[in-house]
């Protein structure tokens, strides 16, 4: 192919992908299916592959994260990450301009760059040449953590610097940002983590600071993550002469710049800045938790030098916590869908922030005793990164004798079962399996939106429904009658002929949506799909080892585990059958286009290697495809093995293709050391 043709459409995939990425990752509605997606990537590191002469430095094909690493190497920060000292009033601002002017001896007027201080993890990014080479966590400001290929997935992150002719690239530097997620962005983290039996996180920075951490940096290209640069490590070549104009050159570069940066011609300025950013700090979409007053010009910075690791030249200035006191008049105890209970505290009601809070999850039983809550402590609250109410700490000072110890119960409240905590987890679980708060989780998650999808099957009737017996799970709402519906209460004539509509147009889901209905712990959307990519039938799936749930990418132990356990439930077929039964089948189950061997026919010759035939035949059935053994003209691919026989020949007097082992693994996704 032509370089010219081809450089076009690498750029022509480059596009689509980050289009894709962006519906995917920030809007979280998807345009084109996984298979999909993965053709145009495929197609991309094909040519990259092929066409080494083309410059992959920007290419969306560096962000997909690479295999887990066992553990994160040690890097050292060309200069170190220095920490910031802290104001938290007018007065100690105040001071901190006199301290600089004293140790300065000047008396013109200082400028300043005021700065929000963003509420995330601090990362230094090495670029040489232009190309980002190391990135890394602050550690302990002289050493940090090589999370490079986390940090590659960061779609904000230059893979490579802008450079422009009165602009250019130096030959080395070092560029200094904090890394966040957006408030929404984690809300809906956290609404999915739920949704998939896994612990929400406590705040946007925990997020933030959980999915950088990951080994497995597949997980971190799937989080939220976002970044903001706000300063210069080492450089080889220093052209700027303030702080402001290094910012306005990393923006050049192509580095993201918070679009708050103010510049002062005076204290006074900074702190008018300080009080402008505290009025609109709710209405940013990250957190914040203070500003930081940095002296502009390099060379007074450089003058003013450090004390005890933080600058002389800048400030933290933290915005009072939004945090009121309350009492905590009962603990009372959720059980989830997979059985957690989760201990709740019932406050007095308070207004934190503009927003009156009278609950806070108390997470379970070692929070509570490393916090030491008893109920009817008062107590600080505060609203987690102002946004999860949350139980900073007792007031031990104001108790009388009256507070009451609180104890995990040894039966669950909802079914009267055992109460049992494993060893190495925090959570204690209710063991029954006829729960009825999990029974009535279970069937609301099996009847929501991303699953069955029953228009009307809201949390008030499900649960109205269980109490009354009347259905047990997921299955008995296909069972369900008017006559069974009327007896409910303010259940009219056409609600429930709404209902029993929505019902039956639900019998017939997505694939996908039937496994993400079913509930399997760790099963989200995005696990359902890549499921049904593998496993074109509900038998197939069912009767699947851990070993091959192990050979799909982004499965893991857990996951596997997990699924494998569920199908092996008597209990969990008897629902599936039950469902069959009443006439549910999920579409797309056989021969999807989306199945990747979809219609094609393989013929298997000589001895393979990784597989039995069986296995192999296994495989491609999995895929959509079929195994005959002899050739025809149907006959799609040859797989060719150790010491093929006729087949082969007869083959290649024909057009059908023959592929080695090594071809027909990467054919059907498998890793070839299986
Ligand atoms: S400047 C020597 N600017 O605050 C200057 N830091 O306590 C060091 N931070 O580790 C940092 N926003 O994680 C700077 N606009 C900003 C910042 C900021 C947040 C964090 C950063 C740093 C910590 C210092």
């Amino acid at each position: 192919m032509d370089i010219k043709l081809v450089t076009k459409r690498t750029e022509e995939l480059r596009t689509l992908i980050n289009y894709h990425n962006r519906r995917y990752y920030q809007l979280d509605d998807p345009e084109i299916s996984d298979v999909e997606y993965d053709n145009l990537m495929r197609e991309l590191l094909e040519l990259e592959r092929q066409f080494p002469e083309i410059d992959v430095a920007n290419s969306p094909t560096q962000r997909v994260g690479a295999a887990p690493l066992e553990k994160f190497s040690a890097v050292d920060h060309l200069t170190p990450m220095l920490s910031l000292g802290n104001a938290f009033s007018e007065q100690e601002i105040v001071e901190f301009h006199e301290r600089i002017k004293r140790f300065l001896n000047v008396n013109e007027e200082i400028r300043f760059v005021t700065e929000p201080k963003l509420d995330g993890i601090a990362v230094n990014l090495i670029y040489e040449k232009g190309l980002l080479t190391v990135g890394a966590t602050r550690g302990d400001g002289a050493v940090g953590e090589d999370i490079t290929v986390n940090l590659k997935t960061i779609p904000a992150i230059p893979l490579k610097m802008l450079a422009a002719e009165d602009n250019p690239a130096p030959e080395k530097i070092e560029i200094r940002g904090e890394v966040y997620m957006e408030i929404e962005a984690f809300k809906k983290l956290n609404r999915r983590r739920i949704r998939e039996g896994e612990p929400p996180f406590a705040n946007p920075r925990n997020a933030a600071a959980g999915s950088l951490r990951q080994l497995d940096s597949r997980i971190t290209a799937r989080r939220p993550l976002d970044i903001f640069c706000y300063g210069i490590g080492m450089v080889t070549r220093k052209t700027f002469k303030s702080h402001h104009e290094a910012l306005q050159a990393l923006s050049l570069w192509g580095f993201k710049i918070n679009p708050h940066i103010g510049q002062a011609g005076d204290i006074h300025e900074c702190i008018r800045y300080y009080h402008q950013i505290n009025e609109i700090r709710q209405e940013l979409p990250y957190e914040i938790d203070g500003i930081v007053i940095k002296v502009d010009t390099l060379e007074l910075q450089e003058r003013l030098g450090t004390v005890s690791r933080s600058p002389r030249w800048a400030i933290a200035c933290k915005f009072a916590a939004t945090q009121e006191t309350t009492v905590i008049e009962d603990i009372i105890i959720q059980v989830g869908r997979t059985g957690v209970l989760t201990p709740v505290a019932l406050m007095k009601p308070v207004r934190v922030g503009g927003v009156t809070i009278s609950r806070a999850t108390l997470h379970n039983q070692d929070e509570i005793r490393k916090k030491g809550i008893m109920i009817g402590d008062t107590v600080i609250v505060q609203r987690a990164g102002d946004v999860i109410p949350e139980v900073v700490k007792v007031i031990e000072a104001k108790r009388n004798g009256t507070e009451k110890i609180f104890n995990m119960p040894p039966l669950c409240p909802e079914c009267g079962s055992e109460v049992v905590r494993l060893a190495g987890e925090a959570a204690s679980r209710c063991i029954g399996l006829a729960c009825p708060a999990q029974v009535k989780e279970r069937i609301k998650h099996f009847a929501a939106r991303g699953g069955m999808d029953i228009e009307g099957l809201g949390d008030k009737i499900v649960a109205q429904l269980v109490e009354a017996k009347i259905i047990k799970d997921p299955a008995d709402i296909y069972f369900l009658n008017k006559g069974k519906l009327l007896t409910l209460e303010r259940m009219a004539d056409k609600s429930a002929n709404n209902l029993l509509n929505a019902i039956e147009r639900s019998k017939a889901p997505p694939f996908e949506k039937f496994i993400f209905a079913l509930g399997i712990r760790h099963v989200g959307e995005h696990i359902a799909r890549l499921l049904t990519r593998q496993f074109t039938t509900l038998e197939v799936l069912i009767r699947t080892t851990e070993e091959e749930l192990l050979t799909i990418k982004e499965i893991g132990p857990e996951v596997a585990g997990s699924i494998t356990k569920f199908f092996r439930h008597p209990s969990n077929l008897k629902v599936i059958e039950k469902l069959r039964e009443a006439g549910v089948k999920p579409v797309g189950t056989v021969q999807r286009p989306s199945a990747p061997l979809a219609g094609k026919s393989f013929v298997f010759t000589g001895t393979l290697s990784a597989f039995t035939r069986s296995e192999a035949k296994e495989i491609v059935e999995s895929l959509g495809g079929r195994v005959s053994g002899t050739v025809t003209k149907d006959t799609d691919y040859i797989v060719a093995g150790e010491s093929p026989g006729a087949k082969l020949q007869k083959a290649q007097s024909s057009v059908i293709a023959v592929i080695g082992e090594e071809e027909f693994l990467k054919l059907t996704g498998r890793r070839q050391n299986k």
